[in-house]
């Protein structure tokens, strides 16, 4: 039976480890069963990124070069863009983008093409496992069919399971080898195989009764995100309208022991997973005749966020008799979150574009991001990129309003409140030192 033998091959690390999608996801992974003892090859259609990891280089951040380097010299890892290698994989683990189309729906065109690689080099013995984030029903109404239009029979000749990937990127307390692993497959046998590989890398394995279950306990756990930063943003408008501190009022609801998890407002969300996954949800519910409402409104509320930065700028602004035409406003920070270089989704692109639409003279420092680029840009020439600009004391104190949207830890927050004349904090990033010798009028969300 193929999960005995994949069992078998898998405990005394035989098993070959094939990864599809060597991104935030797939390359950290890779790095740790190659870590482990497993023989493991990544498969990108990038070949440039393949060959930078042949080269010993690392292009992600929890990744560092020497690990790889160092796996890449024990012949223990290796990436191709080769998909002929699959053939000589025991478990592939497919890590492909699931990004939406313009009309908010999901496009798994990545996971179809990596699926058609597979299939056409499908053999008895395999394990495949799905890690992007994607639809319920997905695992078993899409690549079920695939796999078994070869005539290779599921638990005779392969196994077919649904993982996701919680990988929190810049995060230094919790990487692949220490976030639980929820684990279904399409049947029993291929969640005790999947399970089984995965704890060889991850302390904690929770199997769960089917893919289906795994796929929706994934979008539950970022629909919980998004709605729960959906009423933070909320509350923290509301606040301002009733001119109250929205950061002191959660403060003071978290010291309550039970009941109560604090999330905090920002300029809105980014990345590749809170602003997409309800989407996945809501769409599927959708297909049965449900309507989403939780998901709808969070969206709703998050989005507005840019808008009602920029409206805080403005307000800033006309208190000093200033209008934001012809004003300098620099960005500190347009990653979507601290410490990391990824502005996908970025709320700090979309405050751009709006402040360049009403004639603002705009600027950024982020030490992650040497470059944006505004492919969807509101603004006729707006649309033009931008580079990250040295954190000067002339570039602050010529700026009319400084916004810092990520708050990035290796900023001197003190050369900001010495020098502004005029701060909107969305991260609350100026502690309530830095504020009291601030010079600058600061506005918080
Ligand atoms: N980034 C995160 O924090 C995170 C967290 C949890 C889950 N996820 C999910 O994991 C999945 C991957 O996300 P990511 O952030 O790693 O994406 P990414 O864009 O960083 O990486 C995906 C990689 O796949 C490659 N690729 C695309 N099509 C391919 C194909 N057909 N064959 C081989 N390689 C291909 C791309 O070149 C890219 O290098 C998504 O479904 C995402 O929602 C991401």
């Amino acid at each position: 039976m193929v999960k005995e033998q994949l069992i078998a091959a898998i405990t005394d690390k035989r098993a070959r480890v094939g990864v599809v999608g060597l991104g935030y996801v797939g390359l950290p992974l890779l790095a740790e069963f190659a870590g482990r003892g497993f023989q493991a090859t990544g498969f990108e259609v990038d070949e440039n990124k393949a060959t930078q990891i042949n080269s010993g280089e690392s292009y992600i951040g929890d990744v560092s070069a020497s690990v790889i380097s160092d796996l890449v010299a024990g012949k223990r890892l290796r990436a191709t863009t080769d998909f002929d290698h699959l053939k000589d994989c025991d478990a592939i683990i497919i890590c492909v983008p699931t990004p939406l189309r313009k009309t908010k729906e999901p496009d798994v065109s990545y996971i179809l093409s990596a699926a058609e690689e597979i299939k056409q080099r499908l053999h008895q013995g395999q394990l495949i496992i799905l890690e992007s984030t994607t639809y319920p029903g997905t695992t078993d109404e899409v690549l079920l069919p695939m796999f078994e239009e070869t005539g290779l029979k599921l638990d005779t000749d392969f196994l077919l399971a649904f993982s996701p990937e919680r990988v929190d990127p810049g995060n230094p307390e919790f990487q692949t080898h220490n976030i639980p692993k929820v684990v279904g497959g399409v049947t029993p046998d291929s969640t005790e195989a999947a399970a089984h590989l995965y704890s060889q890398i991850v302390k904690d394995v929770h199997a769960v009764s089917s893919a289906r279950v795994a796929e929706t306990a994934k979008l539950l756990e970022n629909t919980f995100r998004a709605v729960n930063i959906g009423m933070a943003n909320e509350m923290a408008r509301l606040c301002y309208a009733l001119n109250i501190d929205t950061w002191e009022v959660i403060r003071a609801a978290a010291t309550k022991p039970f009941g109560f998890m604090p999330f905090y407002p920002g300029p809105g969300i980014g990345g590749h997973c809170i602003p997409l996954d309800p989407h996945y949800l809501s769409w599927k519910a959708r297909q049965h005749g449900f309507d989403s409402r939780f998901i709808g409104l969070a969206e709703e509320v998050n989005s507005r966020m840019p808008e009602h930065v920029v409206q805080l700028v403005a307000d800033g602004l006309n208190d000093e008799s200033k209008s934001m035409k012809g004003s300098r406003v620099l960005l500190l920070g347009v990653a979507y979150k601290k410490d990391i270089d990824d502005v996908r989704e970025s709320p700090a692109l979309s405050i751009i574009d709006r402040l360049r639409a009403r004639g603002a003279l705009v600027r950024y420092h982020d030490p992650f991001v040497k470059e944006v680029h505004f492919d969807d840009a509101h603004t006729e020439g707006g649309g033009e990129p931008l580079a990250s600009l040295p954190l000067t004391d002339e570039e602050v104190s010529n700026s009319d309003c400084v916004i810092i949207v990520t708050d990035h830890s290796g900023i001197d927050y003190s050369q900001v409140t010495r020098l502004a004349s005029l701060i909107v904090d969305t991260r609350n990033a100026l502690n309530g030192e830095l504020r009291r010798d601030s010079r600058a009028r600061i506005i918080r969300l």
